[in-house]
């Protein structure tokens, strides 16, 4: 009798939780814990049952980068951006199929390399300010890191996207994009979820602070529209100006202003949080490990003293300061979760998938994986160096995604938090405000320090 040599699909291990509402309360109470804990009882895929709905959790870089990249076409964006959507619109984020290639090649050329190097100069300046507030500040007394960080992200993806000063305007407008945030986190959690048609307290006050936004965005968008009819020739150096002028190669139209809301919104709230989360998780664990923000001190009081460079130039050279930031990232993704379903079935090493199925793909878990990270507890910088980082498979590491949906600000974001760590250490000493103070994750939409980042700071003598 001949033998097969098809393979036999199975399905894939499930996790067992309780009868009826399976591992909801685990997967809600403590989802980081939980996922560890099923990366160290299952080798490969695993299924969980949350919500009432199947979850298969992913838990190597092969299957990661097969859905996120090789297999890309067959996977959506799941659910969880749906609820995003509710106010991002139709944006880069939340978009899909040929909507989104086409807006994401209008988007791109914002973040050339030439456009970023444009924008390092404000970024630094923004960062100096925040300098000059810190050496007002009391050092006996604990400061607010995560406010600094949450408020000066806000400055530089502000002049980014609309470069003249619209800070009042934009006042309010963090408190706003954070009241949304917890909206999404508890709908996210909610086995109920009521129309936002309903007048409930929570939908109430979320349809308020997206008013609030979107109030500010067109606000900045019809002033712009106003300055063109007096002068046409008027260019801005900055992402507003970029979206507003390009133009589609087949139509030759340009963006309509609800694209361009939802675009500006998507910026707005991908590249505000995200960076904040990282900066003040970079400055906790900087604080805790001296011997690394010294050695940071030490590269950026050589490279930022060059004069004959750019400040480009000079982020570039912060090598150390970006192999620390990568290390942050990889204890503290912002983005510790990442979803998608499966338009059409497919089959995953020896596992068959129905359509509609459910993938998470962690990245706090996969940049915890002892196969791929030694001590993986261990914060360590030089994890990153080029002779260290080359042997890892690709998508053991993916803060930014990966594949065609790979965060388009990821460049961005990267000379951001070097620039802002760099000018901060040259000029202060961050400590924590006892030996014993911990700062614990909190997964909401993005990896949030708990509470927040409080520190005390010394200013550097010389
Ligand atoms: C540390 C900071 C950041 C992190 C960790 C981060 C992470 C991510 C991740 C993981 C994705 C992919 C999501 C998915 O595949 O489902 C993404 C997409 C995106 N990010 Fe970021 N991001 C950061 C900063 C930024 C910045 C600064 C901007 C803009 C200025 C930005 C704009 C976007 C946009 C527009 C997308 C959607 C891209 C697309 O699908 O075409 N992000 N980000």
């Amino acid at each position: 009798m001949a033998t097969s040599i098809v393979p036999t699909l199975t399905t894939v291990p499930h996790h067992r939780g309780w009868p009826l509402v399976g591992s909801t309360y685990p997967f809600i109470s403590d989802p980081l814990g939980f996922m560890l804990r099923l990366q160290e009882q299952y080798e490969r895929l695993a299924t969980v049952k949350v919500l009432g709905r199947t979850l298969n959790i992913v838990q190597t870089a092969e299957d990661a980068k097969y859905i996120l990249q090789e297999n890309n076409r067959n996977y959506h964006k799941s659910e969880a951006y749906r609820i995003l959507a509710i106010f991002l619109g139709n944006g880069l984020l939340t978009s899909e199929e040929d909507f989104w290639r086409r807006q994401r090649k209008l988007a791109q050329p914002a973040f050339y390399k030439q456009r970023l190097a444009l924008m390092t100069d404000m970024m630094a300046w923004e960062t100096e300010l925040l300098v000059a507030d810190w050496k007002t500040h009391d050092p006996t007394q604990p400061r607010d890191i995560s406010k600094d960080m949450l408020g000066l992200t806000l400055n530089i993806v502000t002049k980014a996207l609309f470069s003249t000063d619209v800070g009042d305007r934009v006042a309010g407008i963090s408190d706003a994009l954070n009241g949304i945030m917890h909206f999404a986190d508890n709908t996210l959690k909610s086995f109920i979820r009521v129309p936002l048609k309903y007048p409930t307290p929570g939908n109430v006050q979320f349809l308020r602070a997206v008013q609030k936004v979107e109030e500010v965005i067109y606000g900045i968008i019809n002033g712009r529209r106003e300055q063109w009819k007096q002068d046409p020739d008027l260019r801005y150096d900055d992402l507003l100006d970029m979206l507003m002028r390009t133009r589609d190669e087949e139509t030759g139209e340009t963006m309509s202003d609800g694209q361009l809301r939802d675009e500006v919104t998507t910026i707005f709230m991908a590249g505000h949080e995200t960076t904040a989360n990282a900066l003040s998780w970079a400055l906790y664990l900087l604080a805790r490990y001296p011997e690394v923000a010294h050695k940071i001190r030490e590269e950026s009081t050589e490279v930022l003293a060059q004069k004959d460079k750019s400040t480009f130039e000079k982020a570039r050279e912060l090598r150390y300061t970006l192999q620390v930031v990568q290390e942050v990232m990889r204890l503290y993704p912002p983005a510790w979760v990442i979803s998608r379903r499966s338009l059409a079935e497919d089959q995953i090493g020896p596992y068959a998938f129905p359509t509609d199925s459910y993938f998470l793909i962690s990245p706090y878990t996969l940049h915890r994986r002892p196969e791929y990270w030694q001590e993986p507890e261990a914060f360590n910088p030089d994890r990153f160096t080029e002779g260290n980082a080359k042997d890892r498979p690709t998508y053991a590491y993916l803060p930014f995604g990966g594949g065609p949906r790979l965060c388009i600000g990821n460049n961005f974001a990267l000379l951001e938090m070097q620039l802002v760590l760099a000018i901060l250490l040259r000029d202060f000493e961050v400590s924590l405000l006892s030996p014993d103070q911990v700062v614990e994750p909190e997964p909401m939409v993005t990896l949030r320090p708990k509470g927040s980042v409080t520190l005390k700071l010394k200013k550097v003598k010389g």
